[in-house]
């Protein structure tokens, strides 16, 4: 497995697998990776001939007030695994790499990028689609690889692939999950013993909420009641949002149908995790 530091050794190792016909995948990361991450990779190994995953903890993604310098940064960890999955390159630029000194070109993505996460983190989604704009432009990948637990994340890409037309197909895995529900996420190393079994209570109520919608109920009034009680019982979480939204727009619905999205985040103390499940 080969490491790379510049975009254009990257974009070197990208033409020369694609002149010789095959075709490139990239995972991008932030590092700090758990089984979500590799189902990328996996799923990334079984549709594209190579893999490139970029490990790059995007400072501009990050408020003043965040987690940024706290961010977990396992990064010869994260090799080894990815290099036992597979990987062909890991691409793990300096920040100077990613954002030439002086540069001031932001890729915004308007109107999506104030909904769900990108209410509550103000320029998120811009550093977001930033990143991942520049990433593809570097990687030239046939297809691009993301995890639905970051559904908001997922929405504003599609619209910035679609509204920039860039070549790449966006690839979405499912929530990968801890045996007792939690979803896997870089940020569960932040909780204590206490705080993890506290943070059941997101799985809980996205299970709570699927039954009644299993069970034909669709308004999402009632959805988010039923959700906001099941939140009552674990006061020591604070519910940042319970939505109920088209997965496209990321605006709200009132009736749960096809490509709804139904999105929870919460604060257990000061770590903010997120959930989810799309109606198909
Ligand atoms: O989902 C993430 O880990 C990050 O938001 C991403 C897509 C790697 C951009 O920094």
């Amino acid at each position: 497995m080969r490491v790379i530091r510049t975009i254009a050794e990257l974009r070197a190792w990208s033409r020369e697998v694609r002149i010789a016909g095959k075709s490139v995948g990239l995972v991008p990361t932030m590092g700090a990776l758990h089984e979500g991450h590799l189902s990328l990779v996996r799923a990334a190994k079984g549709s594209c001939d190579a893999v490139a995953a970029s490990i790059f903890v995007n400072p501009t993604q990050f408020g003043p007030n965040e987690d940024f310098a706290l961010y977990p940064r396992t990064f010869d960890a994260d090799c080894a695994l990815l290099e036992t999955d597979g990987v062909d390159v890991v691409f793990a630029p300096a920040p100077d790499e990613m954002y030439r000194p002086g540069s001031t070109t932001f890729v915004e993505v308007a109107g999506l990028s104030e909904r769900l996460d990108g209410k509550s983190r103000p320029g998120h989604f811009r550093g977001v689609a930033t990143v991942v704009a520049k990433l593809l432009i570097a990687a030239e990948p046939d297809r691009a690889f993301f995890g639905q637990k970051d559904a908001a994340q997922v929405a504003v890409l599609r619209r910035m692939v679609a509204d920039l037309a860039l070549p790449v197909e966006l690839v979405v895995s499912p929530i990968v999950r801890e045996t007792d529900g939690l979803a896997m996420s870089s940020r569960n190393r932040y909780l204590n013993a206490e705080e993890r079994k506290q943070a059941l209570v997101l799985s809980r109520a996205l299970n709570a909420v699927q039954g009644l919608s299993l069970g034909g109920e669709t308004r999402a009034s009632v959805l988010i009641e039923a959700a906001r009680r099941v939140f009552a019982a674990e006061p020591a979480v604070r519910v940042d949002y319970i939505a109920v939204v088209d997965w496209a727009t990321l605006e709200p619905v009132d009736e749960i149908r096809g490509g709804v999205l139904f999105a929870v985040a919460a604060y257990v103390r000061k770590t903010r995790l997120i959930d989810n499940f799309v109606v198909e």
